[in-house]
């Protein structure tokens, strides 16, 4: 059991990523907070893990819940020893295109909700001199992605708040690293015209998308102790889309 003992927070943890770690997590022995503004799909998701996971219906991007959230959670649990950002969306439009509403919206969730929960769990970590925080990064903060524009510009921010947060935490403690997956088979993919779906095994050296769990894995990785001397590093896991 490689958490066992851990309280670890899973934000997005409704659907696709999100939820395969959860299922991971409590696989590994620990107890699970989600964390998800899908109200209906979290409640009943939750039930089928038991007593080892308590959802919380929250929205990264309002402070105000975050805040009431994680009070709560180190009233109940006592601890919160991990920290998964997985939550996440996209509003894609060519740059042209793109409205101000769409750009700022994404930015909301994707960047102010990383910087949120971090921020108000972090001093947690820090009374108890040990943490993990991990966030999700993309192949398109990375490499950039036609049509991307306000997700990209999240994603790339994430890579520079990661690597910020484990030179300010490390002597804290606290190892702070983010994951960036490349095409992998949940409703954010789905949603993708087929077109351009068509066109992406062709850059994928491995072939095919990730599954949830490919991503969870690595999650799982970087939760763990056996990582415990890895801190700011982005973990590429994308079948080998650009080396
Ligand atoms: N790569 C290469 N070319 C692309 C492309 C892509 N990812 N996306 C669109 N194009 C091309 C289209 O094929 C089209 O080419 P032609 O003019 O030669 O036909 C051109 O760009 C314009 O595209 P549309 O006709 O579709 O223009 P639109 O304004 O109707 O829609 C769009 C634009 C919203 C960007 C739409 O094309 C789209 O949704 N593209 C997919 C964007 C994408 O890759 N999103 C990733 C979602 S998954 C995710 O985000 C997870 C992650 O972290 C990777
Ligand atoms: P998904 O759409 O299947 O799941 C995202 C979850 O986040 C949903 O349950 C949604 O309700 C929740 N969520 C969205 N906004 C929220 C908010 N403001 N507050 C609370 N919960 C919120 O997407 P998927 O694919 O599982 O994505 C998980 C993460 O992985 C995201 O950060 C995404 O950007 C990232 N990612 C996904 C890739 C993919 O190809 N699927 C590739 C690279 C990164």
């Amino acid at each position: 059991m490689r958490l066992q003992g851990k309280v670890a927070m899973i934000t997005g943890a409704a659907n696709g990523i999100g939820l395969a770690s959860v299922k991971r997590f409590t696989e590994e022995g620990a107890r699970v907070v989600m964390v998800d503004y899908d109200d209906k799909t979290g409640q009943q998701v939750a039930q089928t893990f038991g007593e080892q996971v308590k959802f919380y219906a929250v929205d990264v991007s309002n402070r105000q819940q975050v805040q009431e959230m994680v009070e709560d959670v180190v009233a109940s649990f006592g601890q919160i020893d991990i920290l998964v950002n997985n939550a996440g969306i996209t509003r894609d439009a060519m740059l042209v295109k793109m409205t101000e509403e769409d750009f700022n919206h994404v930015l909301q969730i994707n960047l102010n909700g990383v910087f949120n929960c971090t921020q108000t769990v972090v001093p947690y970590m820090i009374e108890k001199g040990t943490g993990k925080i991990i966030s999700t990064s993309s192949v398109s903060g990375v490499y950039g992605n036609v049509g991307q524009t306000n997700y990209a510009a999240t994603k790339a921010a994430i890579v520079g708040m990661t690597k910020s947060w484990a030179k300010e935490l490390g002597r804290k403690g606290i190892c702070v690293n983010a994951v960036a997956p490349g095409f992998t088979a949940t409703n954010m993919v789905e949603k993708m015209p087929d077109k351009v779906k068509e066109q992406m095994s062709s850059i994928i050296s491995l072939q095919r998308l990730g599954k949830p769990e490919d991503i969870a894995n690595a999650y799982l990785f970087l939760a763990s102790d056996e990582s415990n001397y890895i801190t700011g590093h982005v973990l590429h896991v994308d079948g080998g889309i650009m080396m």
